[in-house]
């Protein structure tokens, strides 16, 4: 890479990339192990803002402010994710930051994370790692009446495993909350919500990706995810109940013809049952590269009309009343 330096203008040549992060989320005293830049012109070149490890000084802190984007080099993403990391707490019981902000770089947070674990699904750190994201999301929950419909909205609307993932565990939470499940019992609902699809990471990679609907074979194989995921959680060291029943029971249906284990009725535990619910409607409102997505409208009455001997109705109805009263 060949820097030019002009007037302490930086401008980085070739194929060197940045990426925009939050810039709000900087605060004074704040020390970041990679660069800050700013874009700069009407070709948006990038100067250095600030050099790494060098604290935020109350001017550069202004001059964040008055930019709309901050940059970093593309290839220091994962040094600002660890940054994000350790701060995330502090973000979602920072009640000066407005929750629409906060729930996005939680989002996102929660992205990077579960991106990794789909990488590499039998990493011990898994388990701390998913308590932390779903311990964030519980907190912003109870920290602010607003924090629901804002975590909604900012679900992702393109499918992706790990993006699915999220949405289901935010959903969930969310219709939890709802259904006033008592903390404790929100965090094991979430984490049983996050890690339901984590089996997906044991079945071929051109099934999962695949752009396009499955074959009978491919969703043959497709069919394990439940039950990979099961034991990818025992031997991960995950021993509650509701948790494990979460994750291999969330495709199986009330009329006995859902798999794996084609359990009936009352043998689908509570938190099967959410995420099951869950799962399908965000499988309904995300688009895929073969079908568009469904409204929020629409995907719950494709459920009310059609999967009256699959799902749980009753809880069906406190999903619709929960989304009215947070007003998606
Ligand atoms: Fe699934």
């Amino acid at each position: 890479m060949k820097r030019i330096r002009i007037q302490n203008v930086i401008t980085e040549t070739d194929s060197q990339n940045y990426t925009a992060i939050e810039k709000w989320i900087l605060d004074i005293g704040d020390m970041l192990e990679c660069d800050l830049f700013i874009g700069i012109g009407f070709r948006n070149d990038k100067e250095l803002l600030l050099e790494k490890n060098h604290p935020i000084t109350p001017p550069i802190k202004e001059r964040i402010e008055q930019v709309r984007h901050l940059y970093i080099r593309e290839e220091d993403l994962p040094i600002y994710n660890l940054f994000i990391d350790q701060i995330i707490q502090a973000v979602a019981q920072n009640t000066k930051i407005a929750i629409t902000k906060k729930a996005a770089v939680i989002y996102r947070q929660a992205s990077v994370i579960l991106d990794e674990m789909f990488s590499n699904p039998e990493e011990l750190e898994n388990v701390p790692k998913s308590k932390k994201v779903v311990n964030t999301f519980v907190n912003t929950i109870f920290s602010d009446a607003h924090a629901i419909e804002s975590l909604i909205k900012i679900t992702a609307y393109d499918y992706y495993t790990h993006t699915h993932s999220i949405n289901v565990c935010v959903y969930a939470l969310s219709l939890g909350s709802y259904l006033r499940l008592k903390a404790d019992v929100l965090e094991e609902l979430g984490m049983s919500a996050l890690l339901h699809d984590l089996g997906k990471s044991k079945v071929d990679h051109a099934i999962t990706n695949k752009n396009g609907r499955l074959t009978y074979d491919e969703y043959e194989k497709m069919k394990h995810h439940p039950s990979y995921g099961y034991a990818i959680a025992v031997k991960l060291g995950i021993s509650d109940r509701r948790v494990l029943d979460g994750i291999r029971h969330h495709h199986e249906k009330l009329d006995g013809s859902g798999y794996p284990d084609g359990l009936h009725g009352e043998q689908i535990t509570l938190f099967a049952r959410i995420i099951g619910i869950c799962d399908v409607f965000d499988a309904l409102s995300t688009k895929r590269s073969y079908k568009d997505r469904l409204s929020s409208y629409d995907a719950l009455h494709l459920i009310k009309e059609t999967m009256k001997n699959h799902l749980d109705m009753s809880i069906v109805d406190d999903f619709i009343k929960m989304q009215r009263h947070e007003e998606f």
